[in-house]
């Protein structure tokens, strides 16, 4: 019986570049996608952009246009990249579209009906200057429990600890620089914490769909197990879905100036993708799938694809707005883990934090990542390293050397000596491949997620193929007189060998497997039916190269075009993506960066040397944030240089000075550059000179203090 499935991926926000990290769960759910269409199920396949919130309205405010305007870019960014890798949702919308207004007032409105939504006055840190309520994201201070500089209000990436802004000791605001004060206002709450949401919760996350999986991953239960607490206990707090003007997104119905918190319109989004894609074509009825009555009379399925940093929104504040208001709840979460790569953190410095975009520019083919990635991914919500030199080995060894290898060597003789005509197989020869059919445990594999197994299956077989091959070497047969039958037999077997191994790689690697069918001339395959063998008398066209080994100068190439690097940098403190972070790989971090920082005693150098570099006063008429930089500031640096007209031209200076200052502390100071450095194209724009800035050699937080002459000294002033 075929099944009906609506398979979602997370909604990747529209204020960031698609990075390999993403890709881990977008190739997951992809794979498992194409596995479910070649069995003959129907599946619906969306994502969206998630667009709502304080970082796209402050970026898009930051760019200069509006976050309309923003979000319209990434949106074609992103869609392009995914396409790029081969992850072809059937819809890729946004959140920022009538279908998600729509089924937002509706789902809210049927809590306020269920009384499930509250008001209450809180009290949050106001920026008075910006005029807004801040995100505890851009709340920064000094760690109230080891005090650390520039630590987010809501967590500390020097200790670990977390803790409420208001604990932060020397708040300020992140966006104006200004010292919050905290100010009261009214708040929307979905009472999470009602009895009946708490039963239905510790229901729902033990349970299975109807088809008998559970909803959850073993771990993801023992988590939910854990923040519901004990069966009569209830830990849960209501949830605040409301967020005040100034905010990109939907105004609350009936309540001027309260606005749809970003997280309550984003899972949201994916019944919105649904409804659109729905519109622009004739056999789909949307609520099949998403109304509880009708979903359950049409057995229908709704399958989420999540990283593991966002389980909490999906386990417990989305089935239960789903359940109370009416709607159908979620099959199955398919959670995955984060990337590290070559065992740590991705990292601007060491140029590991990759995007998809300088993937594709730096001419790697995606497939090898697809397939790399497959490999690690077994189900589960553990971490998956991206090791660089197992990459290329496995893709080498795997697809090159093994599976490509077979039709290479066969496929010639069949064009060249049989005008591309196949014989019979050898069935003894393939008699494992069709008991591997029958038995189904590849499809079982890729059914439960197990993609590393089925690889493992798979490369077991194109093992015995290969064994197979050199056993009867095609190429000394076609030298050997009265062979013709026999190098004829043995090239049809190995065919028919490569196209069963194609036929089970084809959900990781489409792109391969559809040059493999036009090169065998058969139809699209399929999953199911009989084992056959390729017919005797079919005719294939001929065979032209599959696919190109990894050399390790083109990864290299790919970490230098993603190197943030800059001159003299000291240990960067801010980490780019905190909710990566676990302590053990913070700590090996760090000492990674104070082994790089050890200072080594100078040689010495004459005073010529020392005049070559032409040091001035410097005035910081601007700083700001550069997007997409974990350490940098960009500067405008004044030293009394003047363009053709007379009017003062400053200096770009790009530093990595922002693990210790805040950009809007530093504008009008003065400082000393270096202002003969030969300019140095950046990813973000030319710097034409440095900063100087004494750092601690230890790397501890905040040891980093940038250099201020004394009073009198104007800009340009040579400094010797
Ligand atoms: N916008 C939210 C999701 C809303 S879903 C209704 C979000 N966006 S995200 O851009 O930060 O992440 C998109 C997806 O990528 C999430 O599933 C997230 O877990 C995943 N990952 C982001 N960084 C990742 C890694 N470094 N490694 C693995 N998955 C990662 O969260
Ligand atoms: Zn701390």
């Amino acid at each position: 019986m075929s099944r009906k499935i609506l398979v979602t991926n997370a909604l990747p926000y529209a204020n960031g570049d698609i990075h390999l990290g993403h890709l881990v769960g977008y190739i997951q759910g992809d794979i498992w996608v194409r596995y479910q269409r070649m069995r003959g199920n129907t599946v619906h396949y969306v994502c969206a952009d998630d667009t709502h919130g304080t970082p796209v309205m402050l970026r898009a405010e930051k760019e200069g246009v509006t976050p309309e305007q923003l979000i319209n870019r990434v949106h074609g960014e992103h869609l392009r990249d995914f396409t790029d890798f081969g992850v072809a949702f059937d819809n890729y919308h946004s959140t920022h579209s009538p279908e998600n207004r729509s089924y937002a007032e509706d789902i809210y409105g049927k809590l306020r009906t269920a009384d499930l939504i509250d008001t209450r006055a809180i009290e949050q840190y106001y920026d008075p200057v910006k005029e807004m309520f801040l995100p505890d994201r851009f709340i920064k201070g000094e760690c109230p429990k080891c005090g650390a500089a520039d630590q987010y209000g809501d967590n500390c990436e020097a200790c670990g600890a977390a803790y409420a802004p208001t604990e932060l000791k020397n708040p300020y605001s992140a966006v104006s620089g200004a010292k919050p004060v905290l100010k009261t206002s009214e708040h929307y709450f979905f009472r999470l914490s009602d009895a009946r949401a708490v039963d239905f919760l510790r229901e729902w996350t033990r349970g299975s769909n109807t088809l008998g999986v559970r909803r959850l991953q073993a771990e993801a239960a023992n988590k939910m197990k854990e923040w519901l607490g004990e069966e009569g206990e209830n830990k849960l707090s209501d949830w605040d879905i409301s967020r005040d003007a100034p905010y990109f997104g939907f105004e609350i119905p009936g309540a001027p100036g309260k606005y749809f918190y970003v997280w309550l319109d984003a899972p949201i989004g994916y019944l919105a993708s649904f409804r659109n894609l729905a519109g622009k074509r004739n056999d789909i009825v949307v609520e099949d799938y998403t109304d509880a009555v009708r979903a359950e009379a049409s057995d229908t399925e709704m399958v989420h694809f999540i990283g593991k940093d966002i389980l909490y929104f999906h386990a417990l504040f989305w089935p239960a707005m789903l359940k109370y208001a009416g709607y159908r709840t979620p099959s199955q979460l398919c959670v995955n883990g984060f990337l590290t790569v070559d065992g740590a953190k991705m990292s601007k410095s060491r140029g590991t934090f990759i995007t998809a975009r300088s993937y594709t520019e730096q001419k790697l083919n995606p497939e090898w990542l697809r397939y790399y990635f497959a490999g690690k991914s077994n189900g589960t919500m553990e971490d998956v390293d991206l090791n660089l030199d197992d990459m290329i080995a496995k893709v080498n060894s795997d697809l090159v050397g093994k599976f490509v290898n077979i039709a290479s060597r066969c496929a010639g003789f069949v064009s060249k000596r049989f005008e591309g005509k196949l014989a019979e197989v050898d069935a003894q020869a393939t008699a494992e491949f069709s008991a591997a059919w029958a038995a189904g445990s590849i499809a079982a594999c890729y059914e439960e997620r197990d993609y590393s197994r089925a690889l493992r299956e798979i490369m077991h077989l194109a093992d015995l193929a290969n064994q197979y091959v050199n056993e009867h070497k095609p190429w000394e047969l076609a030298k050997q007189e009265g062979q013709e039958a026999r190098l004829h037999q043995v090239c049809s077997t190995a065919l028919t060998m490569f196209r069963d191994l194609t036929l089970y790689l084809k959900p990781v690697l489409p792109v391969l497997a559809a040059r493999v069918e036009a090169f065998l001339a058969i139809d699209e395959m399929r999953w199911g039916g009989e084992w056959q063998a390729l017919p005797s008398g079919h005719v294939i066209t001929a065979y032209s190269h599959l696919m190109t080994r990894i050399e390790r100068k083109q990864i290299d190439a790919l970490l230098e075009a993603n190197r943030e690097s800059l001159a003299p940098v000291p240990p960067a403190t801010a980490a780019q993506d905190a909710k990566v972070v676990s302590s053990p790989q913070r700590h090996a971090e760090k000492q990674q960066h104070s082994a790089q920082s050890a200072e080594t005693a100078s040689e010495q150098i004459s005073i010529d040397d020392f005049t070559k570099v032409d040091l001035r006063i410097a005035k910081i008429v601007d700083a700001q944030h550069v997007e997409g930089a974990d350490k940098l500031i960009r500067l405008q640096l004044d030293i009394g240089e003047t363009d053709t007209e007379g009017k003062p031209k400053p200096r770009q200076v790009f530093a990595g000075i922002k693990s210790a200052y805040d950009p809007a502390t530093l504008i009008g100071r003065l400082t000393v550059m270096v202002a003969n450095l030969a300019p140095r194209k950046m990813k973000f724009g030319m710097s034409e000179g440095m900063v100087l800035a004494a750092s601690d050699p230890e790397g501890k937080t905040g040891g980093l203090y940038i250099l201020a002459p004394d009073d009198g000294a104007t800009p340009g002033m040579r400094v010797k």
